[in-house]
């Protein structure tokens, strides 16, 4: 009897299944290719439905609620949510999507995973110091599989603006000035979200923003306009989006500035010309939040209406806004657009069968909805906490170790650890460090006192307090920092540092920025320590005892007082989840600094702009003879780029060229050996750098064009190869408007930064 009662209940639910399967529309058939599924998807739809898919809300727990959502979602009338970083409530959004809206599209989810999700690895700027792609790539491949668990599948980044102006707050989110080392790392980044397929699991799609030029706003002030010209943005900026599209991420963010007086969000020849006619790339594009509406704002744009037109006919498929918001522009004209006919059906289909074929392709019809079990586990994860401490020691540079200071000596018995950052642990996570457990992070005082060994005093005072002037966009998610000091208090606490620094064997100073003083709409106008860290550190550096500056900060700053007079400086950026370990495991010498500067270092913010490709006019630094060009400071940079000391030292020798003379395409190889001079073992970042000599454009001083990693054991010597094909002695020249490459002589350097000087030529003939 129970087996007949059994028997039944499983054909009546093989027959319930069978149903459901005949019921369910061709576009829910994995095995159809994505093409067709489109197609049939794209027939069912209404107008409204079609505009749906290209609206993206942003839903923050903070202050929103869901019912203020959900109707929309059932309606269709939303593709895709951000900021939703709760696995509950992604679920909870989806069910809507799924089950209640009539053609069930499933919601895509994006978030802001720029530098980890749970646990925090070192900002981007840090993670580009490393110059280690390899490391690049499973930081964020760790970072797909902790957001993807929680239902988020589709990350802003990475961030590939060129930037050379350190005021720029933003900074901190690149990989620095240079296009060759911006576009390894952009690469690396693209593949570490998405894998081999955006849709296997733990994979992410990735979206390269902010398309294009918006690290070259004018006076570094964040949003505001870029002038370009065409050699620099094809020579420069271009070339880590490139890289990008050519590693095959899967979207990208129109940005919010003007590029040369057009809007990058109204931009055809950026969204069609350069991205999709020259380029070949097949996503989708999303505008940067609001700025589909911001069109009106910058003089562009009639109206919203006129904003949406503009947008949608550029090439930008999904507008990224708030629910009720400024700017809603796709959702409130599109219609009345397209019944105008200032919009054409063929134009908005376009639009509209990429966000499909991404959702698609990133598995959603069949796989909506997140695994709340799995995102628990991507709490405190101890595999990934290791990746970051390593990530961490790797992207630190040791900028300054008079008399081998550092690595530090295990017998100092009482150390003092001062600073405003010191004990932080939202400082030391860095920008866009939302969806983390800030409690689990390690400060610089819980690593020194977890490193040193029983017995050792570690004594900690922040000495001085620091506050932006202006309140940052982001206090809304950790709200405002503490009061500043008054007086009283601050003449009390400096005090207090000092005579603890006196009473200590050695100084651990940890100054540097908070962290919300980089990142979005944290432009500076000077490079100066933030507060009075400066005079703290003066006063302390007074005392005469063993001093060691850490910095703490997303962009480089005014240290010029201290590296003539602190004898050890650790540049550690922010460091993320495990900052504090990671510097402790340096200043211990149980890690070596590998890490070398991906932008070039100003002695004062006035030499900015600053970069190490200039080109050289009228009495160069190579004149004899040559003083400076500026009557107060000298003309170089405090560091070249590409510097970064170690434990030990490294020679460079015997540079030779395959070929001194190579035909027009032919390659031409470059080999040196490199060598571990010192007496610890040690990993250098060997660096090539060309110059062409003359052509129909003036070409910059010096070029990146390779690098290499090396792991040396003291004395041990290694020979690094590096080739110039085609691709790399090709420019694009303001002369012919194209890419040339042009017979010429060529320079050759090899050595550890840009300033190397072994030297070597080639000549390149028709
Ligand atoms: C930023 C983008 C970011 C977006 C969503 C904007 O303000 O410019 O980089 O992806 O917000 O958070």
């Amino acid at each position: 009897m129970i087996l007949t009662r059994r028997l039944l209940s499983c054909v009546a639910a093989a027959l319930l299944l069978t149903n459901s399967i005949a019921a369910r529309p061709a576009y829910f058939d994995p095995s159809l290719p994505i093409d067709k599924r489109v197609d049939d998807l794209m027939s069912r739809m209404t107008l409204d439905e079609k505009i749906g898919q290209l609206n993206q809300l942003f839903y923050i727990a903070q202050f929103m609620k869901p019912e203020m959502i959900e109707p929309g979602l059932r309606e269709g009338k939303i593709g895709s949510l951000l900021f939703v970083t709760d696995p509950k409530t992604i679920n909870r959004f989806q069910k809507v999507a799924v089950e209640q809206s009539r053609l069930k599209i499933p919601l895509l989810f994006g978030f802001d995973v720029i530098h980890g999700f749970r646990t925090i690895f070192p900002v981007p700027l840090a993670l580009a110091s490393s110059w280690d792609v390899d490391l690049v790539e499973r930081v964020q491949t760790i970072a797909a599989r902790e957001a993807s668990a929680t239902g988020i599948r589709w990350t802003f980044a990475p961030m590939l603006d060129i930037a050379r102006d350190p005021r720029w707050g933003r900074i901190v989110e690149g990989a620095g000035e240079d296009p060759f080392l911006g576009a390894r790392i952009a690469a690396a980044q693209v593949r570490g979200f998405q894998g081999q397929d955006p849709a296997s699991p733990g994979r992410l799609l990735a979206c390269m923003k902010h398309f294009a030029g918006y690290g070259a706003a004018v006076g570094g002030r964040d949003y505001d306009a870029a002038y370009i010209s065409d050699a620099e943005l094809y020579n420069v900026y271009l070339p880590p989006f490139k890289a990008a599209v050519d590693a095959g991420v899967g979207s990208a963010m129109s940005a919010y500035m003007d590029l040369n007086d057009v809007p990058a969000t109204g931009n055809a020849f950026l969204l069609r010309d350069v991205l999709r006619n020259q380029w070949g790339f097949k996503g989708f594009v999303v505008s940067d939040a609001d700025a589909v509406g911001n069109l009106v704002t910058h003089g562009f744009a009639e109206d919203k209406a006129d904003a949406a037109a503009r947008a949608l006919t550029a090439g930008v498929d999904m507008e990224m806004s708030f629910p009720g918001g400024i700017s809603n522009a796709y959702s409130n004209n599109l219609a009345k657009l397209i019944k105008e006919k200032r919009v054409t059906t063929a134009q908005l289909d376009e639009a509209v069968r990429r966000v499909l074929e991404a959702k698609f392709k990133a598995g959603l019809f069949e796989n909506p909805y997140a695994d709340e079990t799995r995102a628990a586990s991507m709490h405190n994860n101890p595999e990934h906490r290791k990746m970051a401490r390593i990530a961490a020691q790797r992207s630190a540079v040791l900028l300054r170790n008079e008399g081998n200071l550092l690595p530090l000596d295990p017998k100092f018995s009482s150390i003092a650890v001062i600073g405003p950052l010191a004990d932080s642990k939202r400082d030391i996570r860095g920008s866009w460090s939302l969806a983390d457990d800030m409690k689990t992070a390690v400060t610089v005082v819980e690593g020194i006192r977890a490193k040193v060994r029983r017995g050792v005093k570690v004594e900690y005072a922040p000495g001085v307090d620091i506050a932006r002037a202006y309140p940052s966009i982001f206090e809304l998610f950790f709200g405002p920092r503490p009061k500043p000091w008054n007086e009283a208090q601050g003449r009390e606490e400096f005090d207090k540092a000092v005579s603890l620094a006196r009473s200590s064997e050695l100084v651990v100073m940890v100054l540097g920025q908070h962290e919300e003083m980089s990142g979005e709409a944290a432009s500076q106008s000077t490079l100066d320590l933030p507060g009075r860290q400066r005079e703290l550190l003066e006063a302390i550096s007074a005392l005469g005892k063993r001093t060691v500056l850490v910095l703490i900060n997303g962009r480089p700053l005014d240290i010029s007082w201290a590296v003539t007079r602190v004898p050890a400086i650790l540049e550690a950026w922010h460091p993320g989840t495990e900052g504090g370990n990671a510097i402790a495991d340096l200043l211990w010498g149980d890690a070596t600094p590998i890490g070398k500067l991906p932008i070039t270092w100003p002695r004062s913010s006035g030499q900015i702009p600053i970069y190490y490709a200039r080109n050289l006019t009228q009495e160069p630094e190579s004149k004899p003879g040559f003083k400076s060009r500026y009557w107060d400071i000298a003309t170089s940079p405090l560091y070249p780029f590409g510097y970064g000391l170690s434990y030990t030292s490294f020679g460079y020798s015997n540079l030779r060229v395959s070929k001194a003379t190579a035909k027009l395409g032919e390659p031409v190889e470059v080999t040196v050996d490199v060598e571990n001079t010192g007496r610890r073992a040690g990993e250098e970042v060997a660096q090539l750098y060309i110059h062409q000599r003359s052509g129909g454009a003036s070409r910059p001083v010096r070029e990146l064009k390779g690098f290499e990693r090396v792991v040396l054991a003291p004395g041990e010597k290694k020979t690094i190869r590096f080739t110039l094909g085609k691709t790399e002695l090709t420019y694009w020249s303001s002369a012919t408007r194209g890419w040339v490459q042009e017979p010429a002589t060529f320079d050759v350097w090899a050595g550890g930064d840009s300033n190397a000087t072994l030297q070597g030529k080639f000549q390149i003939t028709q």
